[in-house]
């Protein structure tokens, strides 16, 4: 079998599915030009039921929205879902002032006449490229209206002022969209009900052993235990609403430790990694005791990593 599927066969992810995979990426060709939108996630995706779900669901042609608290890995699953499926990434993120002109197109004045400059969603739906709608919730009425005609069960978009474009029969849309501890903004009823939606669990000791050891292979026993115990004591604090979402940042703990690697302190470097990533006195104050009480001040990289290469 393909070794890019290693990973799900690791951990014991449906052979059948697999087998499905590797026949979507033999029936459909990438178009020339889009090989350098096809790019290995730099992280695989933890999580077997998850994938199951999400393959299947692709595979079936549906599209598919990743809900869920921050740091549930809905980006790194999006990502890993392309690469699998072998189709090149379009990224629109909505979070961003975004309608229909850079979605679908504007026309432009070239070569003394009007063109028409395609918009993001007209190359994915154009190639069959996997749509990846970052924070979908936060997308403008203009927006809105625009995913509607994309999302439509006749895969073809239908928009007033553009031509009608048909969906590439490999084309997939995922949304993500952030919610859980604070308060955030709904997904109108009919662009839920063009997805299937899966809403993505919270970090466990078990996750984060899994992540910090893939990223991390030489890290120390110790070191791990407590940095994964830091995270899940920030996880419970935004939970309860003791602390907002800011800090809770797997990414930023990721980055901060490879500055270890670079010799910076543990202390420093959560602090650039974790710690600052609010900008509340009070919030900060809190965090920063939860980070004393799992690294201590006096630990080099070498607590962390053990010899540093
Ligand atoms: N299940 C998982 N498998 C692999 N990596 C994960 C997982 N969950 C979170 N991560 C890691 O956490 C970080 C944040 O993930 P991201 O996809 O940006 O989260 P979200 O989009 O839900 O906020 C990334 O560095 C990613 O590698
Ligand atoms: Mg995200």
């Amino acid at each position: 079998m393909n070794s890019k599927f290693d990973f799900l066969e690791e951990q014991h992810v449906s052979p059948a599915l697999i087998l499905d995979l590797a026949h979507f990426a033999e029936a459909h060709d990438v178009p020339a030009g889009e090989e350098n939108r096809i790019t290995w996630p730099l992280m695989p995706f933890y999580g077997r039921e998850i994938l199951e779900m999400a393959i299947a669901a692709l595979l079936q042609g549906e599209n598919l929205l990743l809900t869920g608290a921050k740091a549930t890995g809905k980006n790194v699953l999006a990502e890993n879902l392309a690469w699998l499926f072998g189709r090149p990434v379009y990224n629109v993120s909505f979070h961003v002032n975004i309608g229909s002109a850079e979605l679908i197109g504007t026309d432009t004045f070239r070569d003394n006449e009007v063109q028409l400059r395609k918009g993001s969603i007209f190359r994915c739906a154009e190639v069959g490229g996997f749509g990846i709608l970052d924070e979908i919730n936060m997308a403008k009425n203009d927006a809105v209206s625009v995913l509607h005609a994309t999302l439509d069960y006749r895969r073809s978009i239908d928009v007033p002022g553009y031509e009608k474009i048909d969906l590439h029969p490999a084309a997939r849309f995922i949304g993500t969209m952030n919610y859980g501890y604070a308060g955030t903004r709904e997904l109108n009823e009919a662009l839920v009900s063009r997805f299937l939606v899966i809403d993505m669990p919270p970090q466990t000791e078990e996750t984060l052993t899994y992540i910090l050891g893939k990223q991390f292979p030489d890290m120390q026993t110790r070191a791990r235990e407590q940095l994964t115990g830091l995270f899940l004591d920030l996880q419970l604090k935004a939970e309860n609403g003791e602390i907002s979402t800011k800090c809770l940042d797997l990414r930023g703990l990721l980055a901060a430790l490879r500055t270890v690697r670079q010799g910076l302190s543990p202390v420093q470097a959560l602090r650039m990694g974790i710690v600052n990533k609010s900008f509340d006195i009070f919030e900060k104050e809190i965090i920063s005791d939860v980070v004393a009480t799992r690294i201590p001040d006096n630990w080099t990289g070498t607590d962390i990593f053990g010899e540093l290469k």
